[in-house]
């Protein structure tokens, strides 16, 4: 049979079914190998292991390519907005003028958070980080729609709308009033006359006495790095939310648990630790060429954050994108900002290396949307935040998948167990 594959192990054979997607990409279907065989499939991290089927998003991380429901990143970059994509990643075809319209009005009708959950935020430290703060309340707005958050997906499922709107338009609003809550400052209510990041930049920047005016370089460039985290397939966070999703919880619970996900260096927050990399090497005095070395090397804390990709062996396009944006927008707002300069020379020194080519390590998104991010006046401790703004809509589309599929199983992978063989209790006084 063409479309299948042979397994050997010892003496017995095992036909295993294949599957193609869309784009011609293979997989070897072992769901019904445990039935037949005690084997199952080993893959730490799971980096070439296909958890589920989905229509969201396609990536080919060899030739560079990464497209939401089809359309190419480079399209929607160039010619959509965030709360369009949103759209798009959720529903799964781009809005009609009307649709479009009932979204953001939508969105708009839910920009302000309950005023008793605003108590929640006085409970916390002033210098807790927003990103537990923001797991938090995201998962607490489930307290405030009961009958959007039963765990029972039909259910859940009814309000879908209205959920997803609530997720996408509070998370900004949660966002921001963590952040002036830090800073011991009074919260800014969202203003329903303003569109998506620039009611962002408002509840973040505007002063009782002083509303804040984003120009349009500035919301152009923040509606870039939220559209271009949107969605990108089974990623860390993207595979949690699966996760916590297949036990039956809800929307707010699933993606709160994303956003925990996303909080490590490793994923969301290499952004952080790009720039904390950056101004160390300009600290030192170096020019990129020192850290390299020490990079390559292998020295403790020296890998070459914003480098390297699971999936994108040959370029990020997110990253040729918002290199060019990051160019664009500090010349546009006159701004010079010598981590961008360091930032050039790394990213050139690298592509050059043997070391990095040999591995393929290339930049990627979080190379420069930090240095865009520090122009925009957001803050280091809320730049993981702005990453989870962005996912949102990813996540949204991904839950949806799983609470909508009739035959949908909770996700359990199994293990290796390479712990101690069996052996028998020892009282407390008998043990040496
Ligand atoms: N700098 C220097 N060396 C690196 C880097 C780096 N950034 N990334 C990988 N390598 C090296 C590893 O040391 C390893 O070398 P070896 O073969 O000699 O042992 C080889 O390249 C393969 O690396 P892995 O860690 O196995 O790659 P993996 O696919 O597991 O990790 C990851 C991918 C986590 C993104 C990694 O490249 C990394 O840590 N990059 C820096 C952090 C970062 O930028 N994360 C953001 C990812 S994008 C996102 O979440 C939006």
């Amino acid at each position: 049979m063409a479309d299948s594959a042979l397994l050997r192990i010892g003496k017995k054979e095992y036909t295993l079914p294949t599957l193609v997607g869309t784009e011609g990409e293979q997989a070897l279907d072992i769901r019904a190998l445990r039935k037949e065989s005690s084997h199952i499939t080993y893959d730490e991290g799971y980096g070439n292991t296909g958890s589920c089927e989905s229509k969201v998003t396609f990536i080919d991380g060899e030739k560079g390519i990464l497209r939401y429901r089809g359309y190419p990143i480079e399209q929607l970059a160039e010619h959509s907005s965030f709360v369009e994509t949103a759209y798009l990643v959720i529903y799964g075809e781009l809005p009609t003028k009307e649709q479009r319209a009932r979204f953001s009005q939508l969105l708009r009708d839910n920009a302000n958070i309950h005023e008793r959950m605003l108590h929640l935020f006085e409970g916390y430290p002033r210098d807790a980080h927003p990103m537990a703060i923001l797991s938090a309340m995201i998962n607490s707005l489930g307290c405030y729609y009961p009958q959007m958050s039963t765990n029972d997906h039909r259910s859940d499922l009814e309000h879908f709308d209205e959920a997803a709107a609530i997720t996408i338009s509070k998370v900004r609003t949660i966002a921001a009033c963590s952040y002036r809550m830090s800073q011991g400052l009074p919260m800014m209510y969202p203003k329903h006359d303003l569109g998506y990041c620039e009611n962002f930049l408002h509840m973040m920047f505007s002063e009782p006495y002083h509303e804040y005016q984003a120009s349009p370089e500035v919301s152009r460039a923040l509606n870039l790095i939220l559209l271009l985290h949107a969605d990108h397939e089974q990623n860390c966070s993207t595979s949690t939310v699966r996760m916590v999703a297949s036990s039956g919880a809800n929307l707010f619970a699933s993606t709160a648990a994303g956003i925990c996900a996303l909080w490590g260096p490793l994923h969301g927050g290499a952004n952080v630790a790009v720039i904390r990399m950056l101004e160390e090497i300009h600290a030192a005095g170096d020019d990129g060429s020192r850290f390299i070395r020490d990079a390559k090397e292998g020295v403790a804390g020296k890998r070459l954050m914003g480098f390297g990709h699971r999936v994108y062996k040959n370029y990020d396009p997110r990253a040729k994108i918002i290199g060019k944006a990051c160019e664009d927008m500090l010349k546009s707002l006159g701004r010079e900002d010598p981590c961008l300069d360091i930032a050039r020379h790394l990213e050139e020194a690298a592509l050059n290396d043997e070391y990095f080519i040999e591995r393929k390590l290339y930049p990627n998104v979080d190379f420069y949307s930090g240095i865009m991010m520090r122009a925009i006046g957001i803050p280091l401790t809320m730049f993981t935040v702005m990453f989870s703004i962005g996912r949102m809509p990813g996540w949204i589309a991904n839950w949806k998948e799983v609470a909508s599929n009739p035959k949908g199983r909770i996700y359990r992978p199994r293990q290796i167990y390479q712990g101690p063989a069996k052996r028998d209790y020892v009282p407390v006084d008998q043990r040496g």
